[in-house]
């Protein structure tokens, strides 16, 4: 195995800042670029970031870059590359093919390329058994100005699948943007955390992850066990480092949502994820939430929350009276929360009438998504 690696962590874009505070508090010394954050790495630390990098969906090992103008020299040294020192016999292989400004441009004739070396390397055509649960290794081949760059991605699935949320509610946030929501609001562990529009859990789930120390990574396969590239020794010593953020031992944490199903749901999901015994959920409306009735809740926290946005789940228009409730009982909380919310419509979220900030903005399943953040500014009672 390599003794260091360059390495590539691709977050979604809007997220690279948090993501770089991630690798910081890892001991990397990040670079960010658009869409994620290369960083070098022992085989330790690139395992630990997959372990423990929440805002990330992948890492990528940058294996091998060399200059290349035409098809035949792909070929020709695509074929010298060392892929049984990368990539397992047995495990299917995907390729993808990304050109810009390169004179070779045909990114299908690439990807042929690269399946033809690795035919000759393993004696056997390499395309991926279908099925969901199929272990893949994913090779990606980048041209940029006339030079390849060959990465393989460091696990088999996203990390944003920690393999805890099994059940979804109506609209599931992924895992990685309520990752780094929580993030974005700044909490800090020993102060209570509300989300009274919790579905199928995720935002709990991931601040009690984070509170209690639990790396995001913990029921995934090890990192790169599906490459020849895995180190056991090098698991072990990743797998045994301490958290990289201080951890508490109890958090306070409660959820809720009007939906039983999403409720029964969300705390199977925590039990799976380990944290159940760190949630309070609650199936009720947001009027009833038992932290937002008056004088009610702990004195400091983060109500942080990704309420209906109006399109998978009911219309827009009626969610006006759900978005000011939600701030009146927000500023109910008293001048110890802060609040940070999940929006697509940003203009219906400040009608909330809380003072919020864009914290950052990204894609989620084909919407536009915003962060909010802001402190409660209590009203007088
Ligand atoms: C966008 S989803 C939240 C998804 C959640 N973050 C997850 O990862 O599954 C919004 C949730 O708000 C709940 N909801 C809608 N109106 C509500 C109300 N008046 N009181 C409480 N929950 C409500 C819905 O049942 C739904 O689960």
């Amino acid at each position: 195995m390599p003794r260091s690696f360059d390495l590539f962590a691709a977050c979604l874009p809007g997220l690279e800042p948090l993501l770089t505070d991630e690798l910081v508090a890892l001991g990397a010394r990040p670079k960010r670029l658009r869409g994620g954050v290369a960083f070098a790495a022992d085989a330790p630390l690139a395992m630990r970031s997959c372990l423990w990098l929440g805002t990330a969906s992948h890492v990528l090992l940058r294996l091998t870059e060399f200059p290349c103008r035409a098809l035949g020299e792909l070929q020709r040294k695509a074929a010298q590359l060392p892929w049984r020192e990368w990539l397992r016999p047995n495990v299917p292989v995907t390729v993808r093919a990304t050109t810009h400004g390169s004179r070779v441009y045909h990114t299908g004739a690439v990807v042929e390329r690269i399946e033809n070396a690795l035919a000759t390397a393993f004696g056997r055509p390499v395309s991926p058994a279908t099925g969901a649960d199929t272990i893949v290794a994913s090779v990606h081949v980048r041209f940029k100005n006339d030079v390849c760059t060959i990465s393989i991605d460091a696990t088999s699935t996203p990390l944003h699948r920690r393999g805890y949320r099994l059940e979804g509610a109506k609209a599931p946030l992924r895992e990685d943007l309520a990752h780094a929501l929580v993030l974005a609001a700044d909490w800090r562990a020993d102060t209570a955390l509300l989300d009274p529009f919790c579905g199928s859990g995720t935002i709990p789930i991931e601040a009690a992850r984070l509170a209690l120390g639990i790396a995001p990574g913990r029921l995934r396969d090890p990192a790169m066990e599906h490459l020849a590239l895995f180190d056991g020794d090098a698991w072990q010593v990743a797998r045994s480092a301490p958290p990289p953020r201080a951890a508490v031992e109890r958090a306070q944490i409660a959820a809720s949502d009007r939906d039983a199903g999403a409720i029964e749901a969300a705390r199977r999901n925590a039990e799976r994820a380990g944290v159940a015994a760190a949630i309070d959920f609650q199936c009720c409306a947001i009027t009833a939430t038992p932290w937002l009735q008056a004088g009610a809740a702990p004195a400091r926290g983060v109500l942080a929350t990704n309420p209906p946005f109006g399109l998978r789940v009911p219309k827009g228009d009626r969610l006006l009276p759900l978005y000011q409730t939600l701030g009146h009982r927000a500023r109910g909380l008293g001048d110890g929360w802060r609040v940070a919310l999940l929006a697509h419509d940003v203009r219906l979220a400040r009608r909330t009438g809380l003072p919020l900030r864009a914290a950052w903005t990204t894609r989620h399943g084909g919407l536009a998504v915003t962060a909010l953040t802001g402190a409660v500014v209590a009203t007088e009672t």
